[in-house]
């Protein structure tokens, strides 16, 4: 093939004649040992996009040694090197000296600014390079290992990350790289913005001016910074974080030709900046302070942000402003905290929050290989741990983080992972939406356990409800909540209930003024007293604490709807009083107390014998079969416990605290609610995650029971050696 042969030659000698005839032009890259740059002299990078020389601001007559965009941009300047030290004339030199260090000096041997590295080695052929990266570096010529670097101006960035470049620390060497922005728009030297990597406690990125933070980013979940979108499916850039025992470190690459830089300007404003080549002009993709909710700690400790709402700051659940009068008038620096407070002694729960910028974590604890079951274990064993999490969100979730202390800087937003927070189990049945304990897995495993229940007390279920729909005529008409305010109770209806009203002044004399040594503990719904009436007899007082808001009519409709049910294994209700805002409610003494007292007690557990536990359990089947189909009420308790099971001097099972319980239509089965409420250990899975609840969940609280009764061991503290599980899960 002649004619292909000539065609080569040809092209051959024009690239020959083309690099002779402009040989003298083609920048360099490349500095060599000893050898200098004066002002108005430059190097490029290989592929013409840096170009490294000396140059003023506007509107000064500094100079600066730098880099900066050669081909594209109005000479944005991504590096200084003399930041601090400016020449003021144009009499500068830089060489590489057989150290290998980077002289920058002036009029002789004045030595301006100088790289230092670490070793003092002497070279043989050191070299200074500009890379096509950006990268500045100084390396031994004759290495042929590329990464065996002497120095790099990527170790010590100015106010641009570049593509490929780390911001973080090198735990090795102690490099810390960071991001500082210039004074001015015109002054090159360290302004009051740093953009660093914090690794105290879970390492997260922070933007700081002063000692004031900006902005926080993180901590990094395994996809992305917390409270950050999903930018795995960016065409344009890919973001790696790196954290092991060598390094730390965030970096930014580019996955097409474009041209994309990072910076933090003068004014603490950090702007992904896009090269825009049909306008010549660089335009922001994205910035770091998209709303007022990224402004750190904008809600104070425990508030959350949420650019949705108006005021953006609220309370977390469970919390309240510290200071109501400021949180009102848009101060909410103080920040809230929780109703009742954490004192590491009485029952405490996890609440799930879900779509939550996890908090600052440099008051944090670490594990990378622990399970989320684990996590809360070792977040209940420490009193200060206020919340925990998955630390990875890939696979499913994996690692240990722990919070102490208050929570800062919690923001909410989409798909984020889920942060569990530690609060009084008391708090809990205050809180509306949907609460779920740490354990996933036990729900899974409670979930099938039961379903096989479910199966057959469906089967029983439709039986019933061919029943019921001859019934249901008679039903008609019945409202949803029964008993509704208008609905009058004949005289009649009242004597048959034989409800006594009590006077607040009969009550507080048999209590003795609701003494302390009068209290035999707290319900749900208040503390409960014994007391002892004029006539010698014992009963329990129940004050209801938190339904002042309940009027007169719902409270009273609520007392009659209690008082009809009669049953044996009911705790039988004898009167009530109201008086202003107080709700009492009065019920037959229980000598020997709450079952709870008896399982869960070393000494007084050997005093249950087999039969006993028997008769108990059968007590109570039978007193949840009397609320769930044999009452004229269709109730469903959804607070079955061991210790709203109380027993008579007999020890007869009676099943007490309908404080919660709700009617059903005879043709209802479930229903669906907002406001989970009950206890866990025994709530249903589909109540705790969906709210619907039904007599189903009745079964389910009443299968959690039958197993503590017969193990003598409480459901939500048994724990197993190796296996660390609850109850419920150990069974499985
Ligand atoms: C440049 O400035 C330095 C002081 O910064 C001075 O010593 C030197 O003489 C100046 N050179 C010229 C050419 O003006
Ligand atoms: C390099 O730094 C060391 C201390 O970190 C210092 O002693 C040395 O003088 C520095 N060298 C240069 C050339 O600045
Ligand atoms: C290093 O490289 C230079 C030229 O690149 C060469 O002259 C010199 O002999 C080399 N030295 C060694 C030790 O390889
Ligand atoms: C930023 O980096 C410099 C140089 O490594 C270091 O001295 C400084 O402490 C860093 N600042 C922060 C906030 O990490
Ligand atoms: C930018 O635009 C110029 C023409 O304005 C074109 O020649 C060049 O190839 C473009 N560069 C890129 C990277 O698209
Ligand atoms: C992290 O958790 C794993 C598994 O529980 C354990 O083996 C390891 O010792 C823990 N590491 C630290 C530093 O606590
Ligand atoms: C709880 O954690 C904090 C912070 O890690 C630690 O200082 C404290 O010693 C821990 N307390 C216990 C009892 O482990």
């Amino acid at each position: 093939m002649p004619s292909m042969d000539g065609l080569y030659t040809t092209s051959l000698i024009s690239i020959a004649l083309f690099l002779l005839l402009f040989s003298p032009s083609v920048a360099v890259d490349t500095i060599p040992a000893n050898q200098v740059i004066k002002d108005g002299e430059t190097i490029v990078s290989a592929g013409e996009l840096y170009e490294l020389g000396f140059f003023s601001p506007a509107n000064s007559n500094n100079r600066y040694l730098g880099i900066w965009f050669k081909k594209i941009s109005t000479g944005k300047v991504v590096w200084v090197a003399n930041r601090e030290l400016p020449l003021s004339n144009t009499s500068g030199i830089l060489k590489v000296t057989r150290d290998g260090f980077l002289q920058l000096s002036c009029c002789g041997d004045t030595v301006i600014w100088s790289s230092n590295s670490s070793a003092f080695v002497r070279y043989i052929n050191p070299v200074a390079q500009l890379l096509d990266t950006g990268n500045f570096v100084v390396k031994d010529g004759n290495s042929t290992d590329e990464t065996d670097l002497i120095w790099q101006s990527f170790d010590y960035p100015s106010d641009t990350l570049l593509p490929g470049m780390k911001l973080g620390k090198d735990f090795v060497t102690g490099t810390n790289r960071n991001l500082t922005s210039w004074k001015s728009p015109n002054d090159p030297s360290v302004g009051h913005y740093v953009d660093y990597i914090d690794t105290n406690g879970y390492p997260q990125a922070f933007l700081r001016q002063g000692s004031v933070m900006q902005i926080r980013f993180g901590p990094w979940n395994g996809n992305r910074f917390s409270g950050e979108p999903n930018e795995k499916s960016n065409p344009i850039y890919s973001i790696e974080f790196v954290f092991n025992q060598k390094e730390v470190y965030y970096k930014f690459e580019l996955k097409s030709s474009v041209v994309q830089i990072i910076c933090l300007k003068w004014d603490g404003i950090i702007e992904m900046l896009h090269w825009n080549n049909r306008s010549q002009d660089w335009f922001v993709y994205s910035t770091g302070l998209i709303d007022i909710c990224n402004r750190y700690g904008i809600c104070g400790p425990n508030g959350i942000c949420d650019i949705n709402k108006n005021p953006p700051c609220n309370c977390m659940d469970g919390f309240e402003p510290k200071h109501e009068d400021e949180w009102n008038m848009a101060d909410w620096s103080s920040g809230c905290q929780l109703k009742i407070p954490l004192d590491c002694q009485a029952a405490e729960v996890f609440w799930k929050m879900r779509g939550m910028k996890f908090p600052d974590t440099r008051k944090s604890w670490y594990n990378q290989s622990m399970t989320l079951g684990e996590c809360e274990i070792a977040c209940k064993k420490n009193c200060s741990c206020t919340a925990y999490a998955n630390l990875d969100i890939k696979r499913g979730g994996s690692g240990c983080l722990l919070w102490f202390g208050e929570l800062m800087d919690l923001k909410a937003c989409e798909d984020s992972q889920d942060l569990y927070i530690r609060m009084p189990a008391s708090l809990l049945k205050g809180l509306t939406g949907v609460s779920e304990p740490g354990f996933n897995k036990m729900i899974r495993v409670l979930a099938s356990v039961f379903s096989i229940l479910l199966t057959l007390l469906g089967l029983s279920l439709a039986v019933y409800a061919s029943n019921m729909k001859k019934k249901r005529s008679s039903m008609k008409g019945r409202g949803r909540r029964v008993p509704s305010i208008d609905r009058h109770y004949s005289d009649v209806e009242k004597e048959d209930l034989q409800l006594n009203f009590f006077s607040l002044s009969q009550i507080a004399k048999a209590t003795n003024n609701f003494s302390i040594n009068n209290k035999l503990g707290e319900g749900g719904f208040g503390p409960v007293y014994k007391g002892v009436l004029e006539n010698g007899q014992e009963i329990a007082v129940k004050q209801l604490s938190e339904t002042s808001e309940q009027g007169y009519d719902e409270f009273y409709n609520e007392v009659i709807c209690v008082g009809r049910l009669q049953h044996r294994n009911l705790v039988k209700i004898l009167g009530y009083c109201m008086d202003g805002d107080e709700r009492i409610l009065i019920y037959e003494y229980m000598s020997n107390k709450s079952l709870d007292l008896f399982l869960f007690d070393e000494n007084r557990s050997s005093m249950l014998e087999w039969p006993q536990r028997f008769d108990i359990i059968h007590g109570i089947a039978r007193g949840i079969l009397y609320l769930h189909h044999d009452s004229r009420l269709r109730i469903i308790h959804r607070d079955l416990k061991a210790s709203n099971i109380l027993l008579d001097h007999n020890m007869t099972p009676k099943i007490s605290d309908f404080g919660i319980a709700r009617e059903f239509g005879g043709d209802e089965t479930t229903s669906k609610t907002k406001k989970v409420v009950g206890t866990y250990g025994y709530i249903s899975p589909e109540y705790a995650v969906h709210g619907r609840f039904s007599i189903k969940s009745d079964v389910f609280s009443f299968g959690v029971l039958v197993l503590e009764i017969v193990s003598g061991k409480k459901n939500r503290d048994f724990s197993c050696e190796d296996i660390n599980d609850n109850l419920l899960g150990h069974g499985a």
